[in-house]
């Protein structure tokens, strides 16, 4: 099942995830009070978050983690797919994130094109990737 969640709850799942061995504080970001955050639950245990923050007509979303003991088993696609479908209801035109680069094809799949911008930030490598919502049918 997937809801919206508390920046608190989606705090815990990053920290866990992207950054254990950080402060706490290390994970949150600017304008998570203003996000909207969603869950995906197995029963009551929260296993997957990600979070939009929308900008007018454009929106990127941030801070996409599945606990590690649940990655590669699909519950990452159907959250990521779920977010889309509500930005695209929300009245978004265009969807961004800055990608792990080694994370670009997994984006591909879901219509997300490379753009020309990269950077590096914390050891990692990142790609700016996008979609145009406006034009599709789904
Ligand atoms: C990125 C992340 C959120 C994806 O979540 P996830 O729940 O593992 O996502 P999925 O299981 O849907 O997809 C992951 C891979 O498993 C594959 N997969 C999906 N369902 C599957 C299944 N039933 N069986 C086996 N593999 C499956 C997907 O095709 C995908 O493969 P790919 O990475 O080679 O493209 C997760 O890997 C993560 O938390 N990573 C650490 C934090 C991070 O890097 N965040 C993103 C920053 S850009």
């Amino acid at each position: 099942m997937i809801k919206k969640i508390t920046q608190e709850q989606a705090w815990q799942i990053r920290h866990n995830v992207m950054w254990p061995e950080k402060p706490f504080d290390y994970i949150k970001v600017d304008g998570d009070d203003r996000a909207i955050h969603y869950g995906l639950f197995i029963e009551t245990k929260l296993i997957s978050v990600i979070s939009l923050f929308i900008n007018n007509e454009e929106a990127q979303f941030r801070k996409f983690a599945t606990i590690t003991t649940e990655q590669n088993k699909g519950y990452g696609s159907t959250l990521l797919r779920h977010t889309l479908i509500q930005a695209k209801l929300a009245g978004v035109q265009r969807i961004w994130c800055n990608a792990r680069t080694n994370k670009s094809a997994f984006y591909q799949k879901f219509g997300l094109q490379a753009t020309d911008q990269s950077f590096s930030k914390g050891g990692k490598e990142y790609l700016i990737m996008e979609k145009q919502l406006s034009t599709e049918t789904t």
